[in-house]
């Protein structure tokens, strides 16, 4: 069973409170998805190996730790999960990015897929997807599926919000995808949104609606 990482660290708290309010508009909305993104990836990436190398202060040599050259990516699905990619790349600029076009349809609430594009390289890749909400689970399922049938083999999911029946669809299908949120809200409600949530990501993001 993959491990659930709820991140109470106060920036993050503090910021999504703003990300939730309806009043909150489309230019300070997505600067502060940005921001928490930036915040989570510093937070999920805390596993990363490091290695030891010799440097010269101007003082004298000093043996120091460097990252250990791990190939990462970032796979956001569109089309909310870019609102989050600007944010880990100011962390991790070397990564590549792979998308994936999904989109719920309002009847189904099943995913439909429309791009994807990922690194060639990518079985050597530690992978984070990333998608502000985590609502019935099945596009972040569907789109863990398309990677790993592309060899994805070591994912992580990075997602603001995240209802209780998202995470469980995740664990079932993906059971060695770890799921990193910075809020587990109460449930879904008739439509499947998360409630309270913060509404329509991407629609909120792009100003759209
Ligand atoms: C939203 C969101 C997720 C999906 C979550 O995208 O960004 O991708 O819904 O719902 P699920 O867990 O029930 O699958 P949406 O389909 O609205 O597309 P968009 O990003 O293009 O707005
Ligand atoms: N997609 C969203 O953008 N918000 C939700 O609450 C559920 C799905």
């Amino acid at each position: 069973m993959s491990k659930v990482y709820v991140f109470d660290h106060p920036l993050i708290q503090h910021k999504l409170t703003y990300i939730r309010d309806k009043h909150t508009g489309t230019k300070q909305f997505r600067e502060l998805v940005e921001e928490v993104a930036m915040l989570m990836a510093y937070e999920a990436t805390r596993d990363l190996p490091l290695e030891e190398t010799t440097i010269d202060t101007p003082v004298a040599t000093a043996k120091t730790k460097i990252l250990a050259g791990k190939k990462l990516g970032v796979v956001p699905i569109l089309r909310a999960g870019l609102g989050m990619v600007d944010g880990i790349l100011n962390l991790i600029p070397s990564a590549k990015v792979g998308h994936i076009g999904l989109y719920r349809d309002p009847e189904t609430l099943q995913p439909v897929e429309y791009y994807c594009k990922l690194p060639s390289d990518i079985e050597e890749r530690d992978l984070i997807a990333v998608d502000p909400m985590l609502a019935t689970g099945g596009s972040a399922a569907a789109a863990i599926t398309f990677m790993k049938q592309r060899g994805a083999k070591n994912i992580k999911l990075m997602c603001l919000i995240a209802s209780p029946e998202g995470v469980a669809v995740v664990q079932r299908e993906h059971p060695d995808v770890d799921i990193y949120v910075a809020a587990v809200d109460e449930r879904l409600d008739d439509h499947g949104y998360i409630t309270p949530g913060l509404g329509d990501a991407g629609d909120r993001l792009f100003g759209t609606k």
